[in-house]
């Protein structure tokens, strides 16, 4: 398919999310948001009581989704859970499902579908090493795990939420083990993709060194063509 797709993979706080939403609206591009989609279906399974390691259970629930993205709110059916999936709980519920191989086989097309003209940047932990494996360009963005803490640190406080910083760092730490240790669609770089290590960077830098990365591999795309 003649779609372009930037792949911007990571772990969590990374700024990945705000990162890729501006590339895409600099470049007209669509945006998905991975990392919603295992929101969403964690937040479901909780709605209708199934046990989050119910693997066919909540997979068939993954499939079914009646999940829409409008406006920047994220809707479940006819609910608005664009705060709903954000909390805390649904990111652990979120971790622990996509760790489960029929649910992730369950969004794959869904999350393809996104493809589509001009092209699309997507965001998540295996946009570029499982579900578009053919992007022209793939981006994985780190920062070190204290400064993610720190990151979500100011966002809690900002929003007028208490906030522990070490335990938010211990948070990520395990986080991230779980994410990097599952046997299906691993947190890892593709061995295509450009490293971006954002610890000393504001978002905008990042911004501009994925959109430079973009134009380097299209026109290299162009050459080989
Ligand atoms: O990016 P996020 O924090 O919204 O992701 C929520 C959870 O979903 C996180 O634990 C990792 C998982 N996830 C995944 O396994 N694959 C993706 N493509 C996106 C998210």
């Amino acid at each position: 398919m003649n779609v372009p797709v930037i792949a911007i993979d990571g772990p969590s706080a990374s700024g990945k999310g705000t990162v890729a939403e501006r590339v895409a609206t600099r470049l007209g591009f669509h945006f998905l948001d991975s990392g919603a989609l295992y929101r969403l279906t964690a937040l479901a399974a909780m709605k209708h009581g199934v046990a989050l390691d119910d693997e066919a259970g909540v997979a068939q629930l993954a499939a079914a989704l009646p999940a829409t993205f409008r406006d920047g709110a994220v809707w479940l059916a006819e609910e608005d859970v664009t705060d709903a999936i954000r909390a805390e709980a649904v990111g652990e519920g979120a971790s622990k499902v996509a760790a489960l191989p029929a649910v992730r086989a369950a969004l794959l097309d869904r999350q393809r579908a996104y493809r589509q003209l001009p092209g699309l940047v997507a965001d998540g932990r295996d946009m570029g090493t499982v579900v578009f494996t053919d992007a022209v360009a793939k981006v994985f963005l780190t920062a070190s795990a204290e400064a993610r803490a720190e990151r979500r640190y100011k966002q809690l406080i900002e929003k007028g939420n208490s906030a522990n910083l070490p335990a938010l760092v211990a948070d990520m730490q395990a986080r991230d083990a779980r994410d990097t240790a599952r046997a299906v669609a691993p947190l890892k770089p593709a061995a295509d993709a450009l490293l971006l290590d954002t610890t000393h960077m504001d978002i905008e830098s990042a911004v501009q060194a994925v959109l430079t990365h973009y134009a380097l591999c299209k026109a290299r795309s162009k050459q080989g063509n």
